[in-house]
């Protein structure tokens, strides 16, 4: 059936069917690209008996990177275009909500911080005109040495981090090259902490540092936003920090042979220490998978490709596949947005602790299967 060709059906009506693919777990594993993938994407390239392109998008709850670099790296790795357009990453949802936070300072936490960074500010700027006041950079607040922002911060940060939680020379190593003032970001050097409150904070990635983020987390929450500034009681807070996590993975594959923590550890982390000091949890923002608006935005995201493939007149909501390695988020997600799921066994499900806690359409063991599956399933 694979090799069959339906001369007949050439039209340019798009298939009435798409997909959305996991990526750790699916398509790779960590930086290796798990051989199933190339197979799986040349079919939907046109490698199949429909000869048709069939549209598909990749979202993931990975991040800490621009999308454009991102998909640049995975066009590589998989040796095929691999489009912005069809790619959604945990914190690319947070487009839609950067207006919210125009001339207000938010704290960004996870990954390569200056990375980040600029991934935050390339929200704001495009293509809605608006964009963060500032971003504080925690690796300023955290160092001892200055540097022109600590500098400039300095008289009215007085940040007390204890020296245990000061970052060493060899860890500053993870979190990017030394930023200076580059043009772009000397936005930071009017902003007053001492009298402008941080907003938010946004983990966008995993943090490298928990101890030091969970520090700076509490701290920040606690004292209204203000940097350095007395705590203030969370009742009497007219406008508490807003908190905002992009991924609730507990656990992921990488190239690991046991699963890794994922930014929901972190979650959890956190939580717990600031119940510990507080007597509550902290009420949060929760993006990424299975979240209902990342599977939303998602789908927006999948019909505007199809548009693009299939001329913008098009106007089907093709039937979604999702193709996961976590039930958890993949599946959960996927079933609750009444896509149809299929769950590989080449990531953190292990079919040997028994049946998954979210329950598929279907399991493949790789996302070659899974395809085969699904387009077999549309004939
Ligand atoms: O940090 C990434 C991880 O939590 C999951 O990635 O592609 O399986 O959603 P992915
Ligand atoms: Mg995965």
């Amino acid at each position: 059936k694979w090799t069959r060709n339906i001369a007949s059906n050439t039209s340019q009506q798009p298939p009435p069917f798409a997909f959305v693919f996991d990526i750790d777990g699916v398509l790779l594993r960590g930086r290796d690209v798990l051989p199933a993938a190339k197979r799986a994407l040349n079919i939907l390239e046109g490698d199949n008996v429909l000869r048709k392109k069939i549209p598909y998008i990749l979202l993931t709850n990975g991040g800490g990177v621009g999308e454009h670099e991102r998909c640049e790296k995975l066009s590589a790795q998989l040796g095929l275009p691999i489009s912005t357009s069809q790619y959604c990453q945990a914190h690319t949802i947070l487009k839609k909500f950067s207006h919210k936070y125009a001339d207000k300072p938010v704290l960004v936490l996870g990954g390569k911080l200056d990375t980040v960074r600029k991934v935050a500010h390339g929200y704001a700027s495009s293509p809605q005109p608006i964009c963060y006041a500032d971003i504080p950079r925690l690796q300023d607040m955290a160092i001892k040495r200055p540097s022109p922002l600590w500098t400039s911060l300095r008289g009215n940060l007085q940040y007390g981090l204890s020296t245990h939680f000061q970052m060493r020379k060899s860890e500053l190593r993870w979190y990017g090259p030394r930023a200076t003032a580059t043009p772009q970001f000397t936005i930071f050097q009017p902003v007053d902490f001492s009298k402008t409150p941080i907003s938010a904070i946004f983990v966008y990635h995993d943090p490298r540092n928990w101890a030091l983020d969970v520090q700076v987390a509490c701290d920040v929450i606690q004292s209204g936003g203000i940097i350095g500034g007395p705590y203030v009681n969370l009742k009497d807070q007219d406008e508490p920090v807003e908190l905002i996590f992009c991924n609730p993975d507990l656990l992921w594959k990488s190239d690991f042979d046991r699963p890794r923590l994922g930014q929901g550890a972190f979650k959890a982390a956190f939580q717990a220490v600031f119940q510990a000091v507080i007597g509550s949890e902290y009420p949060h923002v929760q993006f990424g998978k299975p979240t209902e608006a990342t599977y939303e935005f998602a789908e927006e995201l999948l019909k505007v490709r199809v548009q693009e493939m299939y001329g913008s007149s098009t106007r089907l909501s093709p039937h979604i596949y999702m193709v996961g390695d976590n039930p958890e988020s993949d599946i959960a997600g996927a079933n609750s947005a009444e896509w149809s799921s299929v769950l590989v066994r080449t990531g953190v499900y292990e079919p040997s602790h028994g049946p998954p806690p979210h329950l598929p359409t279907h399991y493949a063991d790789d996302v070659e299967e899974a395809v085969k599956w699904a387009v077999d399933r549309e004939m």
